[in-house]
């Protein structure tokens, strides 16, 4: 794994782990965002949550624009439910003790790959 990356900084899998569960759960809780998974597996949540943070980190399972913008195509996904995600995702960072400065790097990709997803 590439050396420097945020993903190593606060841990790699087995932290990164730990965020992506309370990440999960406040997701759910979430009246906009948690519709989407309503009808997604369990695994399949898991596994979201997990790619996710680790493409954002710059851990391992990256996906190329194509394949990110091919497994959001389904879903209307507004700006609204982008800005809101983006809300929870800074919450779970910072109350994992991220510093503000590395949350922003974060936010820079999560942000990078907003065309991507919103339609
Ligand atoms: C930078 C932003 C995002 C990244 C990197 C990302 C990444 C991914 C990846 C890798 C998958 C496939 C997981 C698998 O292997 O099954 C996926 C699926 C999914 N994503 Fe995202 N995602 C992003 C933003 C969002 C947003 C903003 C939402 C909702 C508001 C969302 C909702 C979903 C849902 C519901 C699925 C499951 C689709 C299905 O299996 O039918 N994602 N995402």
């Amino acid at each position: 794994m590439a050396e420097g990356t945020l993903y190593e900084k606060y841990g790699g899998f087995s932290q990164i782990s730990r965020i992506v569960l309370s990440f999960y759960d406040t997701l759910l809780d979430n009246d906009e965002i948690g519709p989407f998974f309503d009808d997604v597996d369990m695994s399949r949540i898991v596994d979201h949550q997990t790619k996710f943070m680790a493409s954002l980190l710059g851990g391992p399972a990256s996906y190329t624009d194509n394949q990110l913008r091919q497994l959001h195509s389904h879903l209307s996904i507004t700006d609204a439910h982008f800005d809101e995600l983006e809300e929870v995702l800074r919450g779970t960072l910072s109350q994992h003790g991220m510093t503000a400065e590395d949350i922003e790097v974060v936010i820079a990709e999560f942000e990078k790959r907003r065309p991507l997803i919103v339609r």
